[in-house]
């Protein structure tokens, strides 16, 4: 397999906060890896972080995707890149759908963009591409406003912008939690379906277990900005390393239960990485000790796992 983006020591600062604090993972061409953790924890940061879209913040480290850093690049090369082979399905369809273009135009925006085609073919390829995420009526949606369209009609507006280039890697942060669970469903498939048609690579970001299972081929999982167990998806679930992962599946609502987004069941609330010293999660771990004190770097475990914590399971 070939690596498609290896992400070394990304860092994210909005002023003295470290949203993002030195995480490492790579990613080969098609593969999915699911980013979970808490409310907080830096997903969403990560994923804007790679896309070039914080414009406030301070980065460092590194992510080299196909053989450029798309952290050092500057924004012209960016924009070149964003949309093209790096796309993004935003947490908040509203934000990121402009409210005043009807939505076929703003696809056909994307594809006028970075593959020069013009108004007609654009328009053609958009009609395609909504009939594709499985938008009834494609002809009457091209024409309709943000407004006039449901969430999860928006949500598939958002998947046709991202997929309309067929990007080598898709950042999905969220793309179902707004929506109710037929529709997540038909989404869910609907990205799978892609990723194997055109071998899209995806950083699927979610707080679903469920989907975390059903979808993705390694899990990284993070806790206050760093990650705190990598492991090929399978594995994490059979056999939980780091205490906290262990608490998150712990938390798993049971099927008979129904889904629920909250992992908040573990005691005691996340610690940022501003007041950190030593494992962050130690404040809520029953396997904490002193030599928890000492920050646990992530270490490789053989078969592709790796944990950083001093009392792994
Ligand atoms: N523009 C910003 N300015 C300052 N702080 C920010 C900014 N964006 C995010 N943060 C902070 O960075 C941290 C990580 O936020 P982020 O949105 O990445 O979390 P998340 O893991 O995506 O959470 P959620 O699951 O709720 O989406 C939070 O403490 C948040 O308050
Ligand atoms: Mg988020």
């Amino acid at each position: 397999m070939t690596t498609l983006l290896d992400v070394r020591d990304l860092t994210v600062r909005f002023g003295q906060t470290r949203a993002v604090d030195g995480i490492s993972f790579t990613l080969d061409e098609g593969e999915t890896l699911g980013l979970v953790g808490e409310s907080g924890c830096g997903k969403s940061t990560a994923a804007l972080a790679l896309m070039g879209l914080l414009e406030a913040a301070r980065l460092d480290g590194s992510a080299s995707f196909g053989g450029r850093d798309l952290l050092a690049l500057d924004e012209a090369r960016m924009r070149s890149i964003r949309g093209a082979e790096l796309a993004m399905i935003f947490q908040d369809p509203a934000t990121a759908l402009h409210p005043l273009i009807r939505v076929g135009d703003q696809v056909a925006e994307v594809l006028r963009t970075h593959l020069g085609s013009n108004r007609r073919e654009a328009t053609a390829r958009a009609l395609d591409l909504f009939r594709k995420v499985g938008i009834a009526a494609p002809e009457v949606r091209l024409r309709a406003y943000p407004h006039e369209m449901s969430g999860g009609m928006c949500q598939r507006v958002m998947i046709a912008a991202a997929i309309a280039c067929s990007p080598r890697l898709l950042l999905a942060d969220e793309p179902t939690t707004a929506l109710d669970v037929t529709v997540q469903a038909q989404i869910l498939g609907l990205l799978r379906d892609l990723s194997r048609e055109f071998g899209m690579a995806m950083i699927l970001i979610t707080h679903d277990l469920g989907v975390v299972a059903g979808m993705t081929d390694r899990v990284a999982v993070m806790y206050a900005g760093r990650i705190v167990e990598a492991a090929p998806t399978g594995a994490l679930f059979a056999a939980p390393a780091h205490p906290y992962t262990v608490g998150l599946l712990g938390s798993v609502p049971r099927l008979d239960a129904g889904w629920d987004d909250d992992l908040a069941t573990i005691p005691g609330s996340v610690q940022t990485a501003a007041d950190a010293s030593g494992c962050r999660f130690a404040p809520r771990c029953a396997r904490a000790s002193n030599a928890c004190r000492t920050e646990p770097a992530l270490i490789p475990t053989g078969e592709g796992r790796a944990v950083a914590c001093w009392h792994p399971a």
